[in-house]
């Protein structure tokens, strides 16, 4: 395996960062993780106009164009002959001697590039059964629309969701209203049929499969309301489910212990997620 790390692409066992890179010292850095199907980078416009975005919002210089981050992006992919996976961008703020405000301008941002081979069987299988997520506290900062690598809340949530046997945990504002998953935007299908999410103005992050799922749901005549819904309400939803690059659409069956449904994975959830790749249902 070969990952490319500020302009060179080097074995994974070699692979390192200066000790002061902002990254690493104040998580000043933004990621993107796109899917990889057979050899292709899935949403990859959307995913390089987010990073786009995350970078201007933390004034971090582009470190190139967008079309040669895309060019690194497919060589990781190639070099390491990654067929269906996920490929991984972080661009931080670079090394520079620590001081919390920014280095002068000119220093050179750090870009980071691997890519990993994950099973689409295994993620079908589970998508095949479903999963269960735990309710927290929605603890992280609020800037959650930028995608930065200080994820420090979400690592502590997904560990206790794993803890208690769930695969992800969703996080509750102080209001009661879901925002998104550790790592993935919150779905629900109401009694009556409408989609529910929640709007990306406020509490998430503009999830890229979360807006494909939408489009998806619109063309196909669906129903959805980008609003707030509440744990309770979740919890008495006909379907639930998530999305993200690396998960796709994931049916979620329960919900702190409590059945959604019939306890199976929703028939519009599995539909969406078919959908996703234009396979035939
Ligand atoms: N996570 N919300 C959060 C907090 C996320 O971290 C992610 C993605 C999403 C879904 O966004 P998208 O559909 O563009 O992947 C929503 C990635 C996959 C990760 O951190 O690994």
């Amino acid at each position: 395996r070969v990952v490319y790390v500020n302009g060179e692409y080097v074995p994974y066992a070699q692979a390192s960062v200066h000790v002061e890179d902002r990254g690493f010292q104040f998580a000043d850095g933004v990621y993107e993780v796109c899917e990889i199907l057979d050899g292709n980078l899935v949403d990859e416009r959307r995913h390089m106009a987010r990073l786009e975005r995350s970078l201007s919002e933390l004034r971090i210089d582009e470190p190139m164009s967008l079309r040669s981050l895309g060019v690194i992006l497919r060589e990781t992919v190639r070099r390491n002959r990654v067929r269906n996976g996920i490929v991984y961008l972080q661009i931080t703020r670079g090394v520079a001697r620590r001081d919390f405000a920014f280095p002068s301008p000119g220093d050179a941002p750090g870009v980071v590039c691997f890519a990993r081979s994950l099973s689409r069987k295994a993620g079908d299988a589970k998508a095949a059964v479903g999963v269960a997520v735990i309710t927290l506290p929605d603890i992280r900062w609020k800037r959650v629309d930028i995608k930065t690598t200080g994820l420090l809340a979400q690592s502590l949530a997904r560990q206790a969701a794993r803890e208690a046997g769930a695969y992800e945990a969703w996080l509750v504002d102080e209001k009661g209203y879901v925002t998104e998953g550790a790592s993935c935007n919150a779905w629900i299908l109401t009694g009556d049929g409408k989609l529910v999410t929640r709007s990306a103005e406020s509490g998430i992050l503009r999830g890229i499969t979360r807006e494909v799922a939408m489009e998806t749901a619109r063309a196909r005549g669906l129903h959805y309301e980008e609003r707030p819904f509440t744990v309770e309400e979740a919890k008495s939803a006909r379907e639930a489910f998530q999305t993200s690059a690396s998960g796709l659409v994931m049916p979620v069956v329960k919900i702190d212990g409590v059945a959604i449904g019939n306890g199976k994975p929703g028939e519009i959830a599995s539909g969406l997620r078919a959908a996703y790749h234009g396979v035939a249902e």
